[in-house]
C-alpha cells in the first residue's frame, strides 16, 4: 500500500513506500525479477488499468519499475496511481528540460534490463515497425539497445489488420517479444481475439525470456567464412554459410546467455539478442574475440581461412599483356593465427568451456579427435562437409560431439557421442542446453 510522508512536498522528494505484496502468486519466478530494472511503456488503451497490476507484480517479486506514459496511456491511467506502484517518477515529455537534465531519453533507453510495452495499441506497434520516434515512449524504444516485450492489446478487427500482421511479423523478424492478445470480451463489448494478456501471463513471458539457464554467462561465437584480401577486388574465401554459428549464437541468446557473435561476411539475418561484431578477415576476427573476453564460454564455428595472401595488393593486380597465354599471379600465401587454438590456450582468460568445430570430408570423427589435442579445446564438434553431404550452405547438419574425457585424456580416450541428422537450429539447441548443463553442473 502506498503512503507518503509530506503531501506538500514536490513529487519527486517525497518518500512513497509499496509493501511487497504477499497477495501475489509468482510461481517461483521470483529470481528473474530479484533487481530487474524494467521500462515499462503503457501505451493508450482499456487495458492500461491491467498494466498497474503488472507494476504489483514486478515489484513483488523485487524488480525496479520505470515507467513510461504516452499521451494516450494518460487518459485511462493517471500518473499518480502509476508513479505510487511504481514508487519511481512517471516519465512522459520527451522534451521536459528538468528530465533531461538529470536523465536523458538515451538513459532511460539503456539503464534497464529490458523494456515492456504493455498495453502496446496498434499505433505503437506500427510506430516501432518503422522506427517512427515522435514521443518519448517511441523515442525510448527506438533508442534502446535491450530485450523488448510487447504485449498488444486492441480491437479484434485491428488486430486481424493486414497491417497490424505486417508491423508485428516486422517486430518479431526484428527480435521483439510479444505475449498475447488473449481471447475474451473486448472494451466495446464484443468478445473476439485482442485483449491484453494478463499480468501473470507477462511475468511468466519475461521469466521465459530472461530466465534462460545461461543467464548471467558471457558466451563468444565465430561465424561465417573470412574473406582474406588479394587485392581490392579479389580475395580468398570458403563456401561456409554461417547457418551453424548463427544458429548456435540465437539458441545461447535464448537460454540467457550474453553473446557476442564475431561474423565473417554471410548472408545470415542477426540473431535477436545478440552483440554483433562484423569482421573480414582471420586476424580481425582473433581480435575482436579477444576484445570480447572474458567469457565462460567460446564457440568456434566460424570456417576461418588457414591461409591469406602474404601481401595484399593496393592496385587490382592485371593479366601479364604480353601474350595470349599469359602466366597466372603468382600467389604467395601465409598461414593465418588459430582462433580457437588462441582462445584455448589463454594465458589470464581461457573461457571455462572452449568448442570448436571439425570441418571434414573423410575420417571425420578420427581427424576431429586429433583436433582436440592439437587445438587444446573442450569440445569439438565434427561435421562432414565433404560435397556428397551438402553440408555447407544447407539447413541441416551431421555431427559428432567429442570431448575430453573425465580423467582429462583425450585423443582414442574421448568421448565420442554421435548425434542425429538434425536442422542447424536443432543442432544449435541441443549444444546450447548441453553447455547449459556442463557449466550449471561446474558451477
Ligand atoms: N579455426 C580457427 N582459426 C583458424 C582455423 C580454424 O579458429 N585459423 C577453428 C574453426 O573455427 C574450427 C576449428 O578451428 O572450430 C577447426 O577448423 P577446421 O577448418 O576444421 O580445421 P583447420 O584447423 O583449418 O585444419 P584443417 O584445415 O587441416 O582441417
Amino acid at each position: 500500500m502506498a503512503t507518503r510522508n509530506d503531501p506538500n512536498l514536490p513529487f519527486e522528494a517525497q518518500q512513497i513506500r509499496v509493501s511487497t505484496d504477499s497477495s501475489w502468486e509468482l510461481n517461483g519466478i521470483t529470481s528473474v525479477l530479484t533487481n530487474l530494472r524494467v521500462l515499462l511503456i503503457i501505451s493508450g488503451g482499456i487495458a492500461a488499468y491491467k498494466s498497474l497490476e503488472l507494476i504489483r507484480g514486478l515489484r513483488a517479486g523485487g524488480a525496479h519499475v520505470r515507467p513510461i506514459l504516452t499521451k494516450g496511456g494518460a487518459q485511462f491511467v493517471t500518473p499518480l496511481s502509476v508513479a505510487s506502484l511504481a514508487c519511481e517518477k512517471v516519465h512522459s515529455e520527451l522534451y521536459s528540460l528538468t528530465d533531461e537534465s538529470k536523465i536523458d531519453h538515451i538513459r532511460l533507453a539503456r539503464e534497464v534490463d529490458l523494456v515492456v510495452v504493455a498495453p502496446a495499441t496498434a499505433d505503437i506497434l506500427a510506430k516501432m515497425a518503422n522506427g517512427i520516434a515522435d514521443d518519448l515512449a517511441t523515442t525510448v524504444l527506438l533508442a534502446t539497445d535491450r530485450p523488448i516485450l510487447v504485449a498488444p492489446a486492441m480491437n479484434s478487427r485491428m488486430w486481424d489488420n493486414a497491417a497490424t500482421r505486417r508491423n508485428l511479423a516486422h517486430l518479431q523478424g526484428d527480435g521483439v517479444m510479444t505475449v498475447g492478445p488473449a481471447h475474451g470480451e473486448l472494451a466495446e463489448g464484443e468478445i473476439g481475439l485482442g485483449r491484453m494478456a494478463e499480468p501473470a501471463q507477462i511475468l511468466a513471458a519475461i521469466d521465459n525470456a530472461l530466465g534462460g539457464p545461461l543467464l548471467g554467462l558471457c558466451a563468444i561465437v565465430t561465424s561465417g567464412p573470412t574473406h582474406e584480401p588479394i587485392d581490392p577486388v579479389r580475395y580468398i574465401a570458403n563456401r561456409s554459410s554461417g547457418k551453424q554459428g548463427h544458429a548456435i549464437a540465437g539458441a545461447c541468446a535464448r537460454l540467457g546467455a550474453a553473446v557476442t557473435l564475431v561474423s565473417g561476411p554471410t548472408a545470415e539475418a542477426d540473431p535477436p539478442g545478440v552483440a554483433m561484431v562484423r569482421v573480414e578477415t582471420a586476424r580481425d576476427m582473433l581480435a575482436a574475440c579477444l576484445e570480447a573476453l572474458p567469457a565462460d564460454v567460446a564457440i568456434c564455428a566460424a570456417a576461418v581461412s588457414d591461409w591469406r595472401p602474404a601481401e595484399a595488393r593496393a592496385q587490382k593486380i592485371k593479366k601479364d599483356k604480353s601474350g595470349a597465354a599469359a602466366a597466372p599471379a603468382d600467389l604467395k600465401l601465409v598461414e593465418n593465427p588459430d582462433i580457437l587454438a588462441a582462445l584455448a590456450a589463454h594465458e589470464n582468460e581461457r573461457p571455462r568451456l572452449v568448442i570448436g568445430f571439425a570441418a571434414e570430408t573423410d575420417d571425420v570423427v578420427a581427424y576431429a579427435q586429433s583436433k582436440l589435442v592439437t587445438k587444446g579445446c573442450d569440445w569439438i564438434l565434427a561435421n562432414d562437409v565433404s560435397p556428397e553431404t551438402g553440408t555447407f550452405g544447407s539447413n541441416h547438419n551431421k555431427v559428432h560431439l567429442i570431448s575430453v574425457a573425465a580423467d582429462g585424456q583425450s585423443g582414442d580416450a574421448a568421448t565420442v557421442e554421435e548425434w542425429a541428422y538434425a536442422s542447424k537450429l536443432d543442432v544449435a539447441a541441443r549444444l546450447a542446453q548441453r553447455i547449459a548443463y556442463t557449466l550449471g553442473s561446474a558451477a
